[in-house]
């Protein structure tokens, strides 16, 4: 028997921006499109064009930009949505429009407050105006796993025969288990007469910490279509996570009987860069892409994975695009190396940028003498994904110690004027943080900071990551640096310039 070959739609970019503290403008959205396009997902979902003049702007960017996946806007069932949502999709190789209604009892009565005969009619109305504006098109039955299933299956007869090509069924609230949910795509299977016309695919949420097994459960009653999101980000407790699924068919695909078309060893640098986008960092035991995940702390095992790594290991650090501390340059090696090291790591940066990262570089090497792949990482998303910068680090000074205040002094130039300030503070961060606010006259609030280690060590790159909120928008900011205040004053900076950006804008 063929093996089966799974979609691959990723909503990163639409429910998984969805999640508090996610949001990305269109120039990151687009950066994430391009790798996930590397990540040869075959189905992007770009955003919800209606909901807001940016999300149009960034389906539209992506749309004109992105070549090989499929690029999908979202609509509710209704007319100005499906509409912006054509346009926003028309520059596309190929595009589609996906739309969508709920169809259970609650959803229905105490939200749309319409019949289920009326869901009817706008879901076949919606399909039909849709497949007017593009030939692929999607239709998802939004809480369909706590449905009617007479209902249910009558819907998606209906839609398929308006011309859905695919049909979704979502678990919304997350509330179906793996062997209910695999029965519900089964009898969608065997009660649809014109099942056969059409993919089914379906759209997990985590709440329960069951997405990704409904989601597996699902293919093997017969889904052909996974919805899913990098590092499993998205509303509440967020989606099923792309590379938990993907992996799952990797390491699993004789039993399963199915694969996708992924790129695993571009998984992890798409985790990476979600995470450096959104600020969303990975918990370390997250499984396929935490820190831990192919990390043997104890002796039994060690032992056994020198024999043979077969022991311990049921897939490779590498198939998912690890290089486990790979050394990769050293404070000799020039600059026709670097550029030759950037470009196999997959970054086609510009001249200006492989200058800027390059000078980056020079000083991480003659900090630490060896410098790893994740070091590299760092060190081009901290430069390349910098916005322009009203403020500007010049200085940097803190004194702490068992018996003494922590004190800051911060020199920042400010469109061009350098200020320079002291203040104290309850540690050395906080201290740095209040002489950077006091100066930038700055209002945000800082709403979380967090410090990882890049590579093993004490003179590692720390990399910190800050949320910052100013007059209802929260923005990310991110630093790297051998030294850790330093890495944490550039985050601060770097949140503040996001927001000083968008306030010009
Ligand atoms: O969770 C959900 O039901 C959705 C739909 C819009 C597909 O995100
Ligand atoms: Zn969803």
């Amino acid at each position: 028997m063929s093996i089966r070959k799974i979609k691959i739609f990723d909503t990163t970019l639409r429910d998984g921006e969805q999640c508090p503290g996610a949001s990305m403008n269109k120039e990151e959205k687009l950066t994430v499109a391009r790798q996930l396009a590397r990540l040869n997902v075959d189905i992007i979902e770009a955003g919800f064009p209606i909901a807001s003049e940016d999300d149009f702007e960034g389906v539209r960017l992506i749309a004109k930009e992105v070549r090989g996946p499929v690029i999908a806007g979202l609509a509710r069932a209704r007319k100005e949505d499906i509409e912006r949502a054509g346009e926003a999709v028309s520059g596309a190789e190929k595009s589609r429009i996906h739309t969508f209604i709920a169809t259970s009892e609650i959803h229905m009565q105490r939200k749309l407050r319409m019949s289920s005969e009326g869901v009817l009619e706008a879901a076949v109305s919606a399909v039909r105006l849709a497949r007017q504006l593009t030939d692929d098109v999607e239709f998802s039955a939004e809480d369909a796993s706590r449905s009617d299933l007479d209902f249910l299956c009558r819907i998606i007869e209906a839609v398929i025969d308006a011309g859905a090509s695919t049909v979704n069924i979502p678990d919304t609230v997350g509330y179906a288990l793996p062997v209910e949910f695999g029965a519900l795509i089964e009898r969608i299977m065997n009660r649809v007469p014109n099942v056969d016309k059409t993919v089914i695919s379906v759209h997990c949420h985590n709440d329960l910490g069951l997405a990704v097994a409904n989601s597996i459960s699902a293919v093997v009653s017969g889904a052909g279509q996974v919805e899913c999101t990098i590092n499993g980000i998205g509303e509440r407790a967020g989606n099923a996570s792309l590379e938990e699924v993907v992996m799952a068919f990797k390491t699993r695909g004789q039993f399963l009987n199915a694969d996708t078309a992924i790129n695993t060893r571009e998984i992890y640098r798409t985790s990476r860069l979600v995470s450096s986008v959104t600020g969303m960092v990975v918990q370390p035991n997250k499984a396929i892409v935490g820190a831990n995940a192919f990390a043997h702390e104890s002796g039994i095992h060690q032992d056994g994975l020198l024999k043979d790594k077969r022991t311990y290991e049921i897939m490779t650090p590498e198939s998912v695009g690890i290089q486990m501390h790979k050394l990769v340059l050293g404070k000799h090696s020039g600059r026709h190396a670097f550029k030759n090291k950037i470009e196999a790591l997959g970054y086609n940066l510009s001249d200006e940028e492989i200058n800027r990262t390059f000078d980056r570089f020079k000083k991480v090497a003659d900090q630490k003498k060896e410098v790893f792949e994740e070091d590299l990482e760092a060190i081009v998303s901290d430069e390349v994904c910098r916005i322009p910068e009203k403020y500007v680090l010049k200085y940097i000074h803190v004194e702490s110690g068992s018996d003494k205040t922590p004190t800051a002094t911060v020199q920042l130039g400010i469109d061009g004027v350098d200020i320079r300030e002291v203040s104290n503070g309850d540690g050395p961060v906080d201290a740095a943080y209040r002489t950077i606010k006091s100066i930038a006259g700055a209002s945000g609030n800082l709403l979380s900071y967090e410090v990882k280690a890049i590579t093993g060590g004490t003179d590692a790159l720390g990399e910190v990551t800050v949320r910052v909120e100013d007059g209802g928008r929260t923005v990310v900011g991110q630093g790297a640096d051998t030294d850790i205040i330093v890495a944490s004053a550039k985050a601060y900076l770097n949140a503040l310039n996001r927001l000083a950006f968008y306030q010009r804008r």
